[in-house]
This record gives C-alpha cells, sequence and structure tokens, in this order.
C-alpha cells in the first residue's frame, strides 16, 4: 500500500482528527459524500477575502478577477477529464447534470431510453418521469455478480435515443465498461449518458478515450464544495440540446419578440453561479492531482482488497458488494438478522461513520437484493489500514452480539 504517504495526507483533513462518541472517528460515508483538505477549506476563505464579485456581468477589476478563476476551475476540471473547457457546464450535482439533459434534449411519444437497475435514484427518476410524455424506458438487468446484460447493448432495441449508465454502482461498487458501452450504443445512433458520481473521485478519467455523450458527477464526493457538479457535454452534441433554465446571461440578444440564445456551456449556467463552488473544485482537483489519481486507485484497491479478506470470516454477515470483475472501495452488507440503521448506530457509537437504508437505490435493494436496506462502508484515500482493522473488530462485536 505504499502507493501513497497516507498518515502526512491525512493532516490535511482537519475533520479527521475528530473524536466521535469518544471514539477517534473513522469515515466510511464517502461514498455520500467526501471530506475536504484545508487546502479547500482555506482556499474558499480566500476567495471571499480576496477574489469575490459576480463575475462575467461587470467589468471592474474584482469582477474580472473572478471571471478569470471561473474560468480557470472550468479548465482545470476539463483537463481533469481530457475534455475541452467549452464541454464543461458547472452545474449543482450529479442530479441536476441528468435533469439537465433530460429537460434539454427534446425527447418524443415513442423514443427509447434505456437506464439500469444498478442507478442511483439520480440516473432512473429523469428518465422515469419522461413516460408522461410517451417515452419508453428499458432497464436494463445484471447477474447474480451486478455485472450489467451486456447482451442488451449488443442488440439496443431500435428507436433507443438515450443508454443512461452509471460508471460504478453507490450499492454494488460494480464498474461498468462504460468503453464497450458507449462504442455498441453509437453503433445503434444513440447517445450516451454515463453517471461517474462514484467513480471521477477515484480513478484516472478520459472523456475523449471513453467516447460518450454526457457525463454527470459532483465536487462534493471529490473533496471539493458542496452545491457544485459538472455536465460534461460533447461537443458536437451540444447544439442538440434546448435551454434547461432561463434567464441572465444565457443569452446573446433580446427583445419582446424574439430571444438568441448562447452556445453551452453559457447556454446551461443561467443567473449567478456558484463560483466559490467552482473555484473550491478547482483547488480539490489541484489537490487530487498532487496525490495522483492512479496512485489514489492503486492505493484504494489495496485497501479494499485488505477489507475484503478481513471480511472473508465475519460471522452473521452477509456481504453484497464485491461480487463484479471490477469494483471500488464499497462494502455493502447486512448482520443477519439486524435492520441496516441499527448497524449504523451501533458502528457509530465507536466512531465509525458508515451509511445505512436504501442509498437512492431502492429498486436495486428491494427488488434485486429483496432487502429492507444495506449497511455500507465506503473508502477513501486517506483511510488506513488500522481504520479497516478497528472497523473490523466493531462489526464482528456487533454481528456476534446482535446476528444470527
Ligand atoms: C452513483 C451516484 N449517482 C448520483 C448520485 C447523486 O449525487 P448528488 O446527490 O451529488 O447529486 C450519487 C450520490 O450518492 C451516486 O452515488
Amino acid at each position: 500500500m505504499n502507493y501513497i504517504d497516507v498518515e502526512k495526507l491525512r493532516d490535511d483533513f482537519p475533520i479527521l482528527k475528530k473524536e466521535i462518541n469518544g471514539n477517534p472517528l473513522i469515515y466510511f460515508d464517502n461514498a455520500a459524500t467526501s471530506q475536504r483538505p484545508k487546502q479547500v477549506i482555506d482556499g474558499i476563505k480566500y476567495f471571499y477575502e480576496n477574489i469575490n464579485a459576480n463575475p462575467i456581468r461587470s467589468i471592474h477589476s474584482l469582477a474580472e478577477q473572478a471571471t478569470l478563476e471561473y474560468g480557470k476551475a472550468r479548465e482545470k476540471v476539463a483537463k481533469f477529464i481530457n475534455a475541452d473547457p467549452d464541454e464543461i457546464v458547472f452545474v449543482r450535482n450529479t442530479t441536476e447534470a441528468i435533469n439537465l439533459v433530460s429537460f434539454s434534449l427534446p425527447f418524443k411519444n415513442g423514443d427509447r431510453i434505456s437506464t439500469t437497475y444498478l442507478e442511483h435514484h439520480s440516473n432512473l427518476l429523469p428518465w422515469m418521469r419522461l413516460k408522461e410524455k410517451g417515452v419508453e424506458i428499458d432497464i436494463v438487468n445484471t447477474n447474480e455478480h451486478f455485472e450489467l446484460d451486456m447482451d442488451y447493448y449488443k442488440h439496443i432495441p431500435k428507436g433507443t435515443r438515450l443508454v443512461a449508465v452509471t460508471h460504478a454502482s453507490n450499492v454494488t461498487g460494480t464498474v461498468t465498461d462504460i468503453k464497450e458501452i458507449t462504442q455498441l450504443a453509437h453503433e445503434q445512433g444513440a447517445l450516451v449518458l454515463v453517471d461517474a458520481a462514484q467513480s471521477i473521485p477515484h480513478l484516472p478519467f478520459n472523456v475523449k478515450d471513453i467516447g460518450a455523450d454526457f457525463i454527470a458527477f459532483s465536487g462534493h464526493k471529490m473533496l471539493g464544495p458542496f452545491g457544485v457538479g459538472v455536465l460534461y457535454i460533447k461537443k458536437e452534441v451540444s447544439k442538440n440540446l434546448g435551454p434547461f433554465l432561463t434567464g441572465g446571461e444565457m443569452i446573446k440578444d433580446v427583445n419582446m419578440t424574439k430571444i438568441v440564445y448562447e452556445n453551452s456551456p453559457t447556454l446551461f449556467e443561467a443567473g449567478t453561479q456558484n463560483i466559490e463552488g467552482a473555484y473550491g473544485l478547482g483547488l480539490a482537483i489541484d489537490y487530487l492531482n498532487s496525490v495522483g489519481m492512479k496512485n489514489i486507485e492503486n492505493y484504494e484497491k489495496a485497501l479494499t482488497s485488505y477489507l475484503y479478506e478481513n471480511a472473508k470470516n465475519l460471522e452473521n454477515v452477509e456481504v453484497y458488494s464485491g461480487k463484479s470483475k471490477n469494483f471500488l472501495g464499497i462494502f455493502s452488507f447486512n448482520v443477519k438478522g439486524l435492520h441496516s440503521h441499527d448497524t449504523a448506530y451501533l458502528l457509530d457509537k465507536k466512531g465509525i461513520a458508515v451509511r445505512s437504508g436504501f442509498h437512492c437505490a431502492q429498486p436495486l435493494i428491494e427488488e434485486r437484493l429483496k432487502l429492507p436496506g444495506a449497511t455500507r462502508a465506503s473508502l477513501y484515500f486517506y483511510n488506513t489500514k488500522e481504520e479497516v482493522d478497528k472497523f473490523i473488530e466493531e462489526l464482528s462485536k456487533v454481528a456476534i452480539k446482535y446476528g444470527r
């Protein structure tokens, strides 16, 4: 696990020094939101003390600086995923990014969209709602390892306009082959939207190599602030989309009889944006780059294997994640006979933060796993082997005392 100096990096995260219920915090809820390093926290303070103004609109020096920084943040995001800055739209989060596409692509009665059983609600509900317009929704199933049915993608039904798919499941950890899915979808003339909320924080990501048309992700899961996310829209595709929100700064010209809209990304950034959010996300990307995304991926792989290896002999514990060929640092489980909320409550008493319930993936948990909920430990690069040891020790105690 020598890919990164984890102890040194942990010093950058003030919250990791906290005690919770009299125990050192073990933060294993990274799939919900990551923690932030002081470089991001201090940077946002710096923004308000030195740069704050409303960018793009005003021409005074401070506003010009804010405009410059907003542009730099867009360039950093673009470079991080190997896109062009014009292909980067700042939104609030993954949810808003996907909703934007669902509202802005002109779907009509008889069109088809596919999504999958692995999805978070945010890549499910925006499509299901289009049934009201007469759009047909195909739900791609998984095998028993929670890998997507690739046969579906080899025979995508005629009339499919969009293939929506997650890159990594927030419940099973499954990493899907989005490159192959994109190739197959494009052969059938369908566009591809990838929900990369759980993948981009954890591995190197190259949109040009993958070829997808839309990529959605959230700043808060990758060390950035809340309230800022990204929608990548491939240049050639952006002209197919109409406006999403209308208002300030998204038009070239308007009078009382006509509107001439701006091009993407300005078209999709109506109103004053979350400028300090974009600035903070730029700083988060600087931080991730300084650690190295390949190092992060390798370290997390080793730590995840260590967790799974040590969880093997746990009594009264049922594991639902990690069954696919490729998976990320997610460990979803239940103590047999105990509701996931109770397990999470008992672990929290020991300072261990995990998530429980449906994880905003109710169809996957209820219909495929047939569960009333699951408990989830999710890792990031600042987690340690010692934290995994403590987690296993405490989980084992809970499982022996309350499980059956
Ligand atoms: C796979 C996946 N997609 C989308 C989302 C939604 O992200 P946000 O709440 O930031 O919009 C999440 C959040 O957990 C997620 O795990």
